[in-house]
């Protein structure tokens, strides 16, 4: 008897893909029960977009329809292009209630919704400490200076003119905010992937090595011990940059994201790049460089952006983000509509450098198998990894686990526990876990 071929299971998206600002503005006000009914309409709705076949008449082949029978739209007709008007469900969030005001705020990447590595500009994260501003370029300066004569033989004013001259390099990495997923130390706190993971995001970003500025300036490379880098903004954003990490090359003043300028709310006209750094000392609307030989300690190193530890210690300067992953398909929100195929999708990626592996488990931990990576790994940036699976109709826990090149595993929480503690906020790469349950419904959990 020939064997019956897998049935293709369909994924009912998460509500942030069909709820609008009204519907999630109701569901905020605690009608809770208005949720449920868009969950059920959204489920039903898809169920009726099932395939029918052409004997069966279906209308959507037999019946000619208005783009086949008309002229469609001039070219420009949006000189800046949009995405298409079925895909506005797919937009970077603010999670209800996280903080007093929309300036000082975090708007969360859809994970979810994206596909290979790369970013949209416009869906990029967006994390302010003071609000964001659409800043002149021609009124921008970029100085670098020093306390003391000894750092630097001639400190320097660009503009930013002045930097787009220079001899560019085009690199694509990882930004991960160091407060990402931060809000689940202490046990599950918010229901999909685009608010527990998505203060993450990857671009190519194009711009000079700070090291070239720096060199430019005549700096003492052997006196000179740190970097400070200032933000024009009003948060007085500044970060202590070890010399290493500008004197290696990899530390560029950026203008440029994904091919165009950087968007105003992520630095126009220049930001600083730190790859596999925590995204707070990515400098916006970067204004001045001073070097130095002592680390700052500044408002956002000294009392922000600190672990506290299980002993009541705080760790000061965690910069680097270790190596951590997430499956954005099927992720907590969504629903499982049927048994049988799913193809499992995620993002790894790590601080230190390239990813080397990553393995998934559909049963919270005791199986693994090894993912297929199939896009370009390139050091910290983000890899998507890819594994097919047949759902029985049974409970399951989705998990993955990354390995960097440096052999670093991802924890599993009760590892990262055993060592943090549950009071911090930074820094926590925990292994994520799915739950599916019997109706196919996924959401949060957390296995030790
Ligand atoms: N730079 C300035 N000047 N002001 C800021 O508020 N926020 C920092 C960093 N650089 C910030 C800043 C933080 S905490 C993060 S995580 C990243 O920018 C976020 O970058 P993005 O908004 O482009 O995603």
């Amino acid at each position: 008897m020939a064997e019956q071929p897998i049935q293709r299971g369909r994924l009912r998206p998460a509500p942030e893909h069909f709820l609008n600002e009204a519907d999630v503005q109701a569901v905020e006000a605690g009608r809770r029960g208005f949720l449920r009914k868009a969950l059920v309409t959204a489920s039903a709705a898809m169920a009726a977009t099932t395939v029918a076949r052409a004997e069966d008449g279906d209308p959507a082949i037999l019946t000619l329809p208005p783009w086949t029978t008309s002229l469609g739209q001039p070219v420009a007709a949006r000189p800046y292009g949009l995405p298409s008007q079925y895909e506005k469900g797919l937009q970077r969030r603010e999670s209800p209630g996280l903080t007093r005001m929309s300036q000082v705020s975090v708007a969360f990447t859809p994970l979810q919704g994206l596909f290979g590595i790369v970013t949209p500009s416009g869906l990029h994260f967006e994390r302010h400490h003071q609000g964001w501003s659409d800043i002149d370029p021609s009124k921008h300066r970029l100085m670098i200076n020093a306390s003391d004569d000894g750092f630097i033989r001639a400190p320097r004013v660009y503009t930013v003119d002045d930097i787009l001259r220079l001899p560019p390099v085009s690199r694509m990495h990882f930004i991960e905010c160091g407060a990402n997923t931060g809000m689940e130390w202490g046990n599950v706190a918010v229901p999909t992937v685009q608010y527990t993971h998505g203060m993450l995001s990857c671009s190519e970003f194009t711009g000079v090595p700070l090291r070239t500025l720096l060199d430019d300036c005549g700096v003492n490379w052997k006196k000179a011990r740190y970097v400070l880098a200032e933000g024009a903004d009003g948060s007085s954003m500044t970060r202590t940059i070890p010399i290493e990490l500008v004197e290696s090359g990899e530390v560029l003043v950026a203008y440029g994201q994904n091919g165009e300028m950087l968007r105003p709310e992520n630095g126009y006209p220049l930001r600083l790049v730190v790859p596999g750094v925590q995204g707070v000392s990515w400098v916006k609307w970067l204004r001045r460089i001073e070097v130095g030989d002592q680390p700052w300690a500044t408002k956002d190193e000294a009392i922000h952006y600190v672990d506290l530890l299980p002993g009541g210690q705080h760790r000061q300067y965690t910069s680097i983000q270790e190596c951590k992953s997430v499956i954005t398909t099927p992720s907590g929100g969504q629903m499982l509509l049927d048994k049988g195929f799913y193809n499992i999708s995620g993002l790894a990626w790590s601080g230190r450098g390239k990813i080397a592996r990553v393995d998934v488990s559909t049963d919270g931990g005791v199986n693994w198998r090894s993912a297929r990576i199939d896009g370009p790994v390139h050091g910290k940036c983000l890899t998507r990894f890819n594994i097919d699976w047949v759902w029985d109709g049974r409970p399951a826990i989705l998990q993955s686990r990354a390995v960097d090149d440096t052999g670093y595993v991802q924890p599993r929480y009760g590892q990262l526990r055993a060592v943090r503690g549950t009071k911090s906020i930074y820094h926590n790469n925990a292994i994520q876990s799915w739950k599916v349950a019997e109706t196919g419904e996924v959401s949060n959990v957390q296995v030790l």
